[in-house]
């Protein structure tokens, strides 16, 4: 028994179980952050059994190589993670993806000269090669859109042709390694170049605005290619550990997809929001007709002091100005004079997935108070006043009424069906999906320009004088 307690395949199956656990801690806010830590843990349990109890002998300056390796890593990880702002993480998340799917490369180059002539290893490792290639060449693209060095889709002339053509020579050349029983270190040099060459062209024509959904797709590749390394290996955990981020990463991108209203096809060979944030002219929609209404902070102050419900529907501008903490205190400050206030949270409000749920559980927001689309929505109508801070695209009634709109179908806040809409955003300027928003020109809304950060922290003073 004790024996067993300190065996490599018992601290597998604990890692695996710190997997599972954490992931299912991830779906909600409450649990999410210790949901991390336990995985996390998991995965240094797994880490340390593997250096200290493998069976194989092996000299000491390896140790010494992967202490090394293992010490520049954490060091680098951590004070990348720790400086990163909230709204930067996507980037983030492409950038480490990418590296994990270099790793999985990195196995198959190495371990190819000792599998050759068995054909089911050396399938296993090329394709390994190709997935991991891919997923990192893609995602330094996609981490290189984010941050905006390259902020345009570059499209070849029949991009979508030539790269089926590349990926189905890729495969076939791969195939030909693995049956052939080839020894060469050139074939699999030639394929591993190839693959990160089809990273590329596969990421680069993709539009800005659908980086999170590639991030997440290129996410599940990676998760796929550690997968079969922990196949190759006969390592459970690896595998188990790969298992789930592809098929997490796999569910996350059609889940993307679905409130997005958009199949995976068309955001890999689609055009929507092309240019990121400031792109205007794919917007598929006419030119707003009407006129805006502006607002003051006193009156909006006077309007929901004399309210009895209160939906807030905070989106990326809320992000961009850190005013969650603003938001929190103007909320706390509202409920404490009996209004009922509630925060609407739509799917893809933000830049990546929970990123407002992530942005307020900063503010350690009651969680009670987040109220999901579907549940929220049929509550607008009885709500004297939606308060839209730095959201765009997520409450825009082009979703509903114009099918030449590239978010139509996308389902929305319905945030219309209130009996007044403020709408807090520094300027008339469109959001992600770059396209105007009738909203603005309703009845009922009034848009109260400013940086969100400066108008809530004004509203609040306003609140307190009266
Ligand atoms: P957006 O439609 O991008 O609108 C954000 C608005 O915030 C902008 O119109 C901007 O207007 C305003 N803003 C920016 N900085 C501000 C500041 N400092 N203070 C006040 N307002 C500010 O955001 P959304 O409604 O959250 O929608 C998210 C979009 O991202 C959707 O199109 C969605 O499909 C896309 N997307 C999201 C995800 C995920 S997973 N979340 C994944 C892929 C795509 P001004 O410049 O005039 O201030």
């Amino acid at each position: 028994m004790k024996e067993y307690l300190f065996s490599l395949e018992f601290i597998y199956l604990v890692a695996s179980m710190t997997y599972i656990l954490g992931l299912k801690m991830l779906g909600k806010p409450e649990t999410a952050r210790k949901g991390n830590l336990i995985a996390a843990a998991g995965m240094t349990i797994a880490i340390i059994g593997t250096i200290f109890l493998h069976k194989e002998v092996v000299p000491n300056y390896i140790y010494g190589l992967i202490g090394t390796a293992i010490l520049i890593g954490t060091v680098i990880g951590w004070m990348i993670a720790k400086k990163v702002a909230m709204t930067k993480m996507p980037e983030l998340v492409s950038l480490f993806n990418g590296m994990g799917g270099a790793s999985a490369a990195l196995i198959g180059l190495i371990e190819f000269e000792h599998y050759t002539g068995d054909t089911l290893s050396t399938t296993t490792i090329v394709a390994g090669i190709i997935i991991g290639s891919i997923s990192f060449s893609g995602s330094m693209i996609a981490w290189a859109k984010l941050n905006g060095t390259l902020n345009k889709p570059l499209r070849l002339p029949k991009y979508n042709v030539l790269n089926n053509l590349i990926i189905i020579g890729v495969v076939l050349f791969a195939s030909y390694i693995a049956w052939s029983g080839s020894e060469s270190q050139l074939f699999i040099y030639i394929l591993f170049f190839a693959a990160l060459g089809y990273g590329i062209l596969f990421v680069l024509p993709i539009g800005g605005a659908d980086m999170p959904v590639v991030i997440s797709l290129l996410n599940s590749f990676t998760g796929l290619a550690a997968a079969l390394g922990g196949f190759l290996y006969g390592n459970m955990v690896m595998l188990t550990g790969g298992i789930l981020v592809g098929s997490a990463g796999t569910i996350l991108t059609f889940a993307m997809c679905d409130a997005m209203n958009r199949s995976l096809v068309n955001v890999i060979f689609g055009s929507f929001g092309g240019g990121g944030d400031s792109l205007v002219e794919e917007s598929g929609s006419d030119t707003m007709k009407g006129s805006i209404k502006k607002t003051t902070i006193s009156d909006t102050a006077i309007l929901m002091n004399y309210s009895q419900r209160i939906i807030i529907v905070p989106g990326y501008g809320l992000a961009v100005a850190q005013a969650q903490h603003a938001i929190h205190e103007l909320e706390q400050l509202l409920a404490s004079r009996g209004i009922e206030v509630k925060y609407a949270i739509h799917p893809v409000a933000g830049r990546m997935p929970g990123h407002m749920n992530v942005l307020l559980a900063e503010t350690n927001v009651d969680y009670d108070k987040l109220a999901e689309m579907e549940d929220v929505n049929p509550e607008f109508q009885n709500t004297d006043v939606v308060f839209v801070v730095g959201a765009n695209d997520v409450v825009n009634p082009a979703a509903h009424n114009n099918p030449s709109s590239p978010i139509y179908g996308m389902p929305i806040l319905d945030v219309e069906n209130a009996k007044s809409i403020i709408i807090n955003k520094r300027t008339m300027n469109p959001g992600y999906a770059g396209i105007e928003n009738e909203l603005f020109y309703n009845q009922k809304a009034s848009m109260l320009f400013g940086d969100a950060k400066s108008v809530i922290q004004a509203l609040i003073s306003e609140l307190k004088g009266m």
